[in-house]
């Protein structure tokens, strides 16, 4: 990024700029070298007017939410990282609907639903991450993304235009929305179900989460699956049955409790990683011919970034 769009980054945003800020701590992977540029926004007018000053610019961006899909390079960004936070991580309820910003944590909004006894988000317990990320790629579980819930979304285009879209015109499928990148979601509208009893709704939530937590490696640093699952079958499965659970390069290893969730036991570099999805993407087409599409996005490997 140029010195003038830095001086100007500054100028107008010295609260809210950091320059060289390593990115590390804001994934779940524990992974992520410096952002040349990282601003927080933390309303709609201050997000179009960062916009603006980038557009001048013609410069690019990177936004992160809770960080929970993203495997980020060692050597960092060069560019800018939005960061959404203050009234994007609020929520409220009325009626069957939630009402939240793009950064509220999915587990906030599952302490809502039980609150108000509003069902339909059961599936999403134990799902990391924010609405806005989730909603971005439908995250979710085998079969229920969270697309299903979306009666529409607020957001910003790229030219600092505010729209609204609806549910329908996402078109979700697994794992993806029609959302292009550099269209930010900042408010969504979910659509849940007033039925069952509050005691019903906490111990089919509790249960759900027993259930994860004992398949899933949970309390590790990771990034959730890092392969999507391809069609009728399942990544985890596959990579173990190619001998991989276990395996480990360096500090970054195959879950020994999911071979789809790859873990940072220590000091994992993006490299060891990244060495060890191709191994499992080699290893898979070996055994069975098929071809693992990373689920995680992966930032920072070309010299524009
Ligand atoms: N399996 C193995 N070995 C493993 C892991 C799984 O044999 O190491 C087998 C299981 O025994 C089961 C099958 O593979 O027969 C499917 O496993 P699981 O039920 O864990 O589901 P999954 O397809 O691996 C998907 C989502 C998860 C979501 C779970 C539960 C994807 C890529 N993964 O996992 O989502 O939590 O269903 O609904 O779609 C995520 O997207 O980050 C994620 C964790």
């Amino acid at each position: 990024m140029s010195q003038a769009l830095w001086t100007q980054l500054k100028y107008f945003f010295p609260e809210k700029v950091c320059f060289g800020e390593p990115l590390k701590q804001y994934t779940s992977f524990g992974i992520g070298g410096p952002a040349d540029c990282l601003i927080t926004v933390e309303t709609v007018a201050e997000l179009r007017k960062v916009l603006a000053v980038m557009n001048d610019y013609q410069q690019t961006f990177f936004l992160l939410g809770k960080g929970t899909n993203v495997l980020i390079s060692d050597r960092g960004i060069r560019g800018v990282v939005i960061r959404l936070a203050g009234e994007f991580t609020q929520a409220e309820v009325k009626g069957n609907e939630l009402i939240a910003g793009a950064a509220c944590p999915i587990s906030l909004l599952l302490r809502l639903s039980i609150q108000h006894t509003l069902s339909g988000l059961e599936f999403a317990i134990g799902l990391p991450g924010s609405l806005g990320g989730a909603v971005y790629m439908n995250a979710g579980s085998k079969d229920v993304g969270i697309g299903s819930l979306v009666k529409e979304i607020h957001l910003v285009c790229p030219d600092g235009s505010y729209e609204i879209r609806s549910g329908e015109n996402l078109h979700f499928s697994y794992r993806h929305s029609s959302l292009k990148p550099g269209e930010i979601i900042t408010r969504i509208i979910l659509k849940l179900r007033e039925e069952g009893r509050k005691e019903e709704l906490l111990s089919k939530m509790k249960e759900g989460y027993a259930h994860r937590v004992s398949h899933q490696p949970l309390r590790e640093k990771s990034a959730g699956c890092i392969f999507k699952n391809p069609p009728g079958g399942s990544a985890g499965e596959l990579i173990d049955l190619a001998g991989l659970k276990g395996f480990s390069i360096g500090d970054a290893q195959v879950s020994t409790i999911h071979a789809n969730f790859f873990i940072n036991q220590h000091q994992a570099s993006c490299d060891q990683i990244l060495r060890l999805m191709n191994l499992a993407q080699k290893k898979v087409h070996q055994f069975c011919g098929l071809a693992l599409e990373p689920e995680v996005l992966i930032w920072g490997q070309s010299d524009d970034d």
